[in-house]
Formats: structure tokens, C-alpha cells, sequence
């Protein structure tokens, strides 16, 4: 037997299967049966209680055709099916079985095979759904796909397929020689990321799992800004990773209104953890209301856009809205203290989950004032640069630009940053010192992962940490800190982190090659790369880890290549492991496209550019003419 599927890159609304089967030493009769079931039990269905509603099934010769819709939200998915069979290559014309059940449609083919022959059978599937067509139109229209799939037949539709691909692979392979292991992990999650994610429709924007597990319900989080858009921005062209941005935009209004039920006002916006369409869909408290570092991600995430594609009138035009509102939700949720004289952020959870309540949460404060600032400076430039638009803003945000500033500004020149003297390292949180500090290494190893062996609250009270928190904020804002800084709060944080979000070896692998530990880097690589491949948490049955996938991406671009975008400049920094010969990966920078080979004694930067671009390689500046290459010695 051997069979062959794709969900089409090309046709997107397309899927073919091409099932074989070889008579090797009898002859006699085979059957295959093509069907379309909508009897399906989702895994978080509650008392086995199906999601689905059928509306209407429809099987004749040749084809079928079923509609269903689910029960909460109507959302309607039509898929129609028709196929063809051979044996040896020539059409059949046997009389099929045609079977129509309440939920389940298909037909029965029986087929009289000699030893040898080998009969086939090519399904073309056409799928329609409500977010795209009237409901009335759903049936003609999957019926039409079906039919184009298969008048254009299996191997054109794959040709079509393979030449999208090869297009994606162009712009987002890394190639390493010397480490098969290494090279199969970062094209398995780069696969997987373009496969999640096109960036055609603004509607859309990428689940943690993909579409490969039922696991967070395909609905959106922080995710999505704090490691897919560093991916995208990278490696496709500038529209993919507007159409993320322009996604929460959309949801601005939701966000605004999430507030408010949360008893903020005046535009403050509250974007929600967990979302499909722009509602907060969590179910914890302390996750949907305390979990609050989101909105700095979103902020952050325009400036990652514009310093990357350079696209500044995305600021003028959508961008402010959004950074407007998210300061105004800052400078309402964070309070005075008049016990301190600071300005403190009481009752919240940061990026490590394993702390619930917490004051002070160091990334958070971080963000929160970053966010203050940047949002200043970005009225400013509109202001200057737009004075139109600002003033449209004025009006349709009821922004008092000097009144709100006034208090921002305030903010961000008082507020309270945990800190330990002793150490001289940030705090994760007020108190974080109260608790016992204990190493992972030290943890008994029958007792990890420790959230499926111990109790909520023995793990809140430990000092244990999930993910990168206070090291997230150092990754984020790597410029606002020394070496020697992210150095101490670096040997401090991650013998105390457990890594039980698959977002964190990513993100201490780039700090560990930033300060030069690139054996802990590769170690941290290589546990992000192969997650999924080697099932190492045998959680794979819940779907793969796609947004952690982004993470290892750039645990080689930003981690080993060591590629920064600071002050409208692109900067690479690459740093080889001993296991590796060579590698390679090609990113894009505001329209231009570069191809960095890196090896154990020299550094290649081959431009794809149709204009003379420069960039920094080891604090050196270099430059590089259309098509020529530039080789610097490591
Ligand atoms: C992590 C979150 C993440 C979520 C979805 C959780 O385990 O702690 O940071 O957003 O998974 O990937």
C-alpha cells in the first residue's frame, strides 16, 4: 500500500489523496471505501458531547457532500468530495456501493485485481466554510473546488503545491552541515511554521499548536508577537507579518471593551490572553486578569515590524491606536505607592506561570514603562511627521496628549523595579528572596516535570520558574543592558527554571550565546529543536509546539548568527557550535535579502539585494553590492 496526502499550499481550499494498493502474490478482490465522516468527538468535549451539528449529507456515484456546523457559534463548513480509480493506470468504470448514513458519507468501490496489478484511487477534496461564503453558497462552492481539483488531477495539483513551497523554503531554510539531528529539527518546525501560517487572510493568525492538535482550541496568545512575528518578519515578506499586526488591530474595540468589564475606561485597552475573535476565551483568573504582560508583547511587536521593514506609516495609521490604548490600560492598572514613592503593579501573573499574584513582576514593569515611552514617542512622531492624522487621532481617541503624558511620563520616571543589591540582580518579583532557593539540577528527577507531580500550591510557593520572565525582559530589551548584566541575572534565573513551557530553551539559548556559553546555547538548542521529533515530553498526542518553533528559529538567527536590529541597522554577531561544520540561513531586512554562511574560521554575507546594502558583522561595518558577497574572517 501507499498512499499520499497534502492540504494544498497552491489551493489552499484543496486536499488530495492518492491511495495505491499492490496485489504482490494473490489475486482477488479488493474494496476500497471514500468517505466523508462529521461524526467527530473533539478531545475537550464534555460528556462525549460532540461539537457538530450535521445540516445536510449527500452521497451519489462518484462523489458526496456533507455540511456541518458548530452547535455554540454557527460556524458552517462545507466538503465535498469526487475521485477517480485505475488499476495499472487505466480508469475503472465498476458501479460503486453509494452509502449515505446521518453523519457519514461515501462510497464503496470493489475492484477484481490479478496478481500484480495495482489499483488506485485519487480523492479531491474541496472544503468551504463560513468565514469565506454565505451559507447558501457553501455546498456549490465545495462541490466547484472539488470538481476543478480533480479535472486539474493529483500530479498537477502537487506540482502547483511543491512550486509554492520551494517559493517558502527559498526565503526560510537554514542549511547546517555536520549535525543531521540539528539540520531535520529546523526544517521539521520550519515546515511546520509556514504550513500554520501564509499571511493572506488578516482574520487568521497561528494557534500553539497549529492546526496539528486539539490542545488551546486554535485560539490565539502572546505567542504569536513574542516569537512567531520575529520569524516572519525575517523570513517572508513584510505584508505576512502586518497581517498579524493588523489581527489585533481589529480587535482593538474587543480589547477596549475587555477592559472595561474589567472596570477600566476611557480607551484603556486589555487585549485577551487567549482569543479566536478578539474576546478573551481563558478560563482562569489569574491568567485572563493578572496575566496583563500580553499587551506588552502586542506594543512591542509594531516596533519589531517597523525597525524591520522600515514601514513607519503603519504607525501613523493603525499602530497608534493600539499603543494608545494599551498605555492608557498601563497607566490605570499600575498605582502609586506612598509607602515606597513609586509607582508599583500589584496582583499580577508574569511570562512564569509557576507564580500566581505576584507584586511587581519585574518583566511586567518593564514592558508597561517601555510601552509608556514608546508610546509618547510614537504620538510624537505623528504628530510631527502626520499632523493631520494626529489630529484625527485627537479627536477619534479623545486624546489630551499633555494631560495623559503628564501621568506617563510620571510613571515611567518613578516606577518600582525590584532589585537585590546583594546580587545585583533584577528581581523576578517583590519577595522572590522569601522563598527557599533551591536548583532544578537538584530536583529529584522522578519528580519532573514537577506540574505533573506536584500540587498547585507547592509549586507557587517553590522558586522554581516555568520560562524565561525576568530573562524574557532581557531578551526583549537586550539593549537596554550590559553584558555583564544579562550575565548575572542570566547564572542566577536559569538554574532555577524547570523549562516546562516549551517557550523557554529558545530564549535562553540566544542569551547563552550572547554571553558567550555556547555549549549551554547548543544544549538549550537542541532541547527546543527536537521537542516534537523526539517526543521528549511525550505530549505529542496533544499536537507539536508550533509557536516554540519559531522560538528555535531564532535560537540560530538571533542566538548562534547573533542578528540584532537596532537603530534602523542590521547587526550580526555568529558564533558557531563545536558540533556544527558550517550553516547557513537567509534573512530579509527592511526589503532586502541576505544570505549569512557561517563557518568554525570565516563569515559570508551573500546579498540577494537589489541595492547596496550595509550592515554590521562583528561591530564591523561591511558592505555588500546587488548580488556579490563579502567574506569576513571569524
Ligand atoms: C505558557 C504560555 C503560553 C501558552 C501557549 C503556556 O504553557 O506558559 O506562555 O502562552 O503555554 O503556548
Amino acid at each position: 500500500m501507499r498512499s499520499r496526502r497534502f492540504v494544498s499550499m497552491a489551493d489552499t481550499e484543496n486536499g488530495a489523496i492518492r491511495y495505491e494498493v499492490t496485489a504482490l502474490n494473490f489475486s482477488g478482490s479488493i474494496s476500497f471505501c471514500t468517505y466523508i465522516d462529521g461524526d467527530i468527538k473533539n478531545e475537550d468535549s464534555n460528556y462525549d458531547e460532540k461539537f457538530w451539528n450535521i445540516l445536510d449529507v449527500n452521497a451519489s456515484e462518484g462523489g458526496a457532500y456533507l455540511e456541518s456546523q458548530t452547535k455554540k457559534s454557527d460556524f458552517r463548513v462545507g466538503i465535498a468530495m469526487k475521485y477517480r480509480t485505475s488499476v495499472n493506470g487505466k480508469k475503472t468504470q465498476s458501479k460503486p456501493e453509494v452509502i449515505q448514513l446521518a453523519k457519514w458519507v461515501g462510497n464503496k468501490i470493489t475492484f477484481e485485481l490479478k496478481e500484480g496489478q495495482t489499483a488506485c484511487m485519487e480523492k479531491y477534496v474541496g472544503v468551504t466554510s463560513s468565514l469565506n461564503y454565505a451559507a447558501d453558497q457553501l455546498k456549490s462552492n465545495a462541490e466547484e473546488l472539488a470538481s476543478y481539483a480533480y479535472h486539474k488531477g493529483f500530479d498537477q495539483l502537487f506540482t502547483d503545491h511543491q512550486k509554492k513551497w520551494a517559493e517558502k523554503w527559498v526565503h526560510s531554510d537554514i542549511k547546517i552541515k555536520g549535525d543531521v539531528a540539528a539540520q531535520q529539527g529546523i526544517r521539521f518546525n520550519i515546515f511546520h511554521l509556514n504550513q500554520t501560517y501564509t499571511g493572506e487572510d488578516e482574520r487568521l493568525n497561528v494557534g500553539p499548536k497549529g492546526f496539528t492538535g486539539e490542545k488551546y482550541g486554535g485560539t490565539t496568545y502572546w505567542d504569536t508577537e513574542a516569537y512567531c512575528v520575529p520569524f516572519f518578519l525575517m523570513t517572508a515578506p513584510p505584508e505576512v507579518t502586518r497581517q498579524l499586526l493588523i489581527y489585533r488591530y481589529k480587535h482593538l474595540p474587543r480589547a477596549i471593551e475587555n477592559a472595561e468589564k474589567l472596570g477600566f475606561n476611557k480607551g484603556a485597552a486589555l487585549y485577551p490572553m487567549v482569543t479566536a475573535n478578539g474576546e478573551e476565551c481563558h478560563n482562569e483568573w489569574e491568567i485572563t486578569f493578572e496575566e496583563i504582560h500580553r499587551n506588552g508583547a502586542i506594543a512591542f511587536a509594531i516596533h519589531n515590524y517597523i525597525r524591520h521593514t522600515g514601514d513607519k506609516n503603519y504607525l501613523a495609521e493603525y499602530g497608534i491606536e493600539v499603543l494608545v490604548g494599551i498605555s492608557r490600560f498601563w497607566s490605570q492598572r499600575i498605582t502609586f505607592s506612598e509607602a515606597r514613592k513609586k509607582y508599583v503593579m500589584l496582583g499580577v501573573t508574569g511570562p512564569n506561570e509557576y507564580e500566581n499574584n505576584v507584586n511587581n513582576n519585574w518583566y511586567t514593569n518593564k514592558m508597561a514603562t517601555w510601552c509608556l515611552q514608546y508610546t509618547m514617542e510614537s504620538l510624537e512622531y505623528v504628530k510631527q511627521n502626520n499632523p493631520d492624522r494626529f489630529e484625527e487621532l485627537v479627536t477619534k481617541l479623545k486624546l489630551n496628549e499633555e494631560h495623559e503624558t503628564q501621568r506617563w511620563k510620571d510613571i515611567v520616571a518613578k516606577m518600582h523595579f525590584p532589585f537585590n543589591e546583594e546580587l545585583q540582580v533584577h528581581m523576578q518579583q517583590d519577595g522572590f528572596m522569601d522563598k527557599e532557593q533551591l536548583m532544578a539540577a537538584d530536583l529529584d528527577p522522578t519528580q519532573r516535570p514537577i506540574n505533573q507531580h506536584w500540587s498547585w500550591d507547592r509549586i507557587l510557593r517553590s522558586n522554581f520558574i516555568k520560562q524565561a520572565d525576568t530573562l524574557q525582559g532581557m531578551y526583549v530589551l537586550e539593549e537596554e543592558f550590559s553584558t555583564e548584566e544579562i550575565e548575572r541575572n542570566f547564572n542566577f534565573y536559569e538554574p532555577r527554571t524547570v523549562h516546562e513551557s516549551s517557550l523557554s530553551p529558545c530564549v535562553h539559548s540566544i542569551l547563552a550565546t550572547k554571553i558567550g556559553r555556547i555549549d549551554k546555547a547548543y544544549e538549550m538548542y537542541l532541547r527546543t529543536s527536537r521537542l516534537d521529533l523526539d517526543d521528549y515530553n511525550a505530549e505529542v498526542h496533544e499536537g507539536l509546539h508550533i509557536t516554540s518553533m519559531a522560538g528555535t528559529w531564532m535560537s540560530i538567527v538571533e542566538g548562534f548568527g547573533g542578528k540584532r536590529a537596532y537603530d534602523e541597522k542590521l547587526y550580526l554577531n555568529p558564533d558557531i557550535p563545536s558540533q556544527w561544520e558550517e550553516y547557513a540561513f537567509r534573512i530579509t531586512f527592511k526589503g532586502n535579502d541576505l544570505e549569512v554562511r557561517v563557518s568554525e574560521t570565516e563569515v559570508e554575507i551573500i546579498s540577494h539585494a537589489k541595492k547596496t546594502i550595509q550592515l554590521y558583522v562583528y561591530k564591523q561595518l561591511v558592505t555588500v553590492e546587488p548580488q556579490q558577497s563579502q567574506t569576513i574572517s571569524r
